[in-house]
């Protein structure tokens, strides 16, 4: 369907105008409230405008609006050791985009370029992105095939088979790349087996691993980073989405050691400028203050417990971790969608069958609580 208006949305677009927002609402043009259920596609960790990071970037872009990577930046500094504060201390090292995708490109460059090999192992309905590189390892043929042919040396091997993805790591392989929740491609929760199995397939094969969590990153599944859960590290890790509480930012972090041995180089101009670091900066204070990694994961066990009791007849599975949800329906999705929006509720897919459910996680209790209701009416008949 072509959208009527100057903007090239191909993957379509809703019909409704967002004005403003706060928190967990959303108003359209005619003032209308919604309830946003999808955290604005995952960026809205923090809610929508948080008023903090309103106030940084309004004082930073009053101070100095762009400086490019070729100069220090204090706010960049403060940004770069408040992020790695939270991270293992084997994490040393950020390269700054604009993106998710980006992050990623910048994963596999480095990657590539730290051990001179082509190869990447990424896995069955992985999603990573849509620039060229970041398309080779996201998995749904639909989104790569119109663009064929992709960058060579991606390999996919099953979700979850540890077999599988010890197979397909070799001596070839510089990258294998990971979500330790899978989200676009439904909801799917890895297994510490696999994750371990990853781990040790890139320290037998001397191969970098990368998680990405672009989704799943800033509290979202109830850690400040999923992969803390099962203590597994990695060696790069490529978040996005919410880190800047709304401002378009990508980070590679990764290890002194893998800076080290990076060969070529890499650049952005955007990557790392003033205005996305104090937003990125105000956003990880929120994050921890606001104490959101635990909030995550105490709506999401309500939630699953609540979600766990709708009847099978409509429902076939609920996946997911802290607040990333996925309810897998027996039908296809787009009708509750609709009639969630009807009810003034805005929540996404995650695939045809798959209601995926990623609110602010500063939604209030009562909120979510009526949302969950709803939801279940909608999807369960209650
Ligand atoms: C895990 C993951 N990686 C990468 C991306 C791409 O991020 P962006 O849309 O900012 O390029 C996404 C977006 O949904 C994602 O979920």
């Amino acid at each position: 369907m072509t959208p009527p208006g100057p903007e090239f949305a191909s993957g379509g677009q809703r019909p409704i105008e967002i004005v403003r927002g706060e928190g967990a609402y959303l108003w359209d043009a005619t003032g209308r409230r919604y309830v946003d259920l999808g955290a604005t596609h995952g960026v809205g960790n923090l809610g929508a405008s948080p008023p903090e990071v309103a106030e940084a970037i309004a004082r930073q872009a009053r101070a100095l609006l762009y400086l490019g990577s070729g100069y220090r930046s204090p706010v960049r500094t403060a940004f770069l050791e408040r992020l790695l504060a939270l991270l293992p201390p084997s994490f040393g090292s950020v390269f700054l985009s604009n993106s998710g995708t980006e992050a990623v490109e910048t994963a596999i460059k480095i990657a590539r370029g730290a051990t001179g090999r082509p190869g990447v192992v990424a896995a069955f309905r992985g999603f990573h992105g849509r620039t060229l590189g970041s398309l080779s390892a996201t998995w749904r043929r639909e989104l790569r095939e119109p663009f064929e042919p992709l960058v060579p040396g991606f390999a996919h091997v099953p979700f979850n088979d540890a077999a599988a993805l010890d197979a397909a790591v070799t001596e070839q392989t510089a990258l294998v790349l990971l979500e330790p929740v899978q989200g676009e491609g439904g909801v799917h929760v890895a297994t510490p087996e696999f994750l371990r199995a990853a781990r040790a397939a890139a320290d037998r094969t001397g191969a970098l691993l990368a998680f990405d969590e672009v989704q799943t990153g800033i509290g979202r599944t109830g850690r400040m980073f999923a992969f803390e859960r099962w203590g597994i590290v990695p060696d790069l890790l490529t978040l996005a989405k919410s880190l800047a509480g709304g401002v378009p930012i990508g980070a590679t972090v990764t290890t002194p050691e893998v800076e080290a041995r990076f060969r070529g180089t890499h650049h952005s101009t955007f990557g790392g400028n003033p205005l996305a670091c104090a937003a990125g900066l105000a956003a990880l204070e929120l994050a921890v203050r606001e104490r959101l990694p635990e909030r995550a994961e105490r709506l999401g066990l309500r939630a699953q417990e609540r979600l766990r009791s709708l009847p099978t007849r409509s429902v076939r599975e609920v996946r997911g971790l802290g607040l990333l949800l996925g309810i897998e329906l027996r039908e296809r999705v787009a009708p509750a969608l609709a009639e969630l929006e009807r009810r003034g509720y805005l929540a996404i897919s995650a695939g045809p069958s798959v209601l995926r459910l990623l609110p602010p996680l500063v939604i209030p209790d009562a909120e979510w609580d009526r949302a969950l209701d709803t939801v279940a009416e909608v999807v369960g008949g209650g």
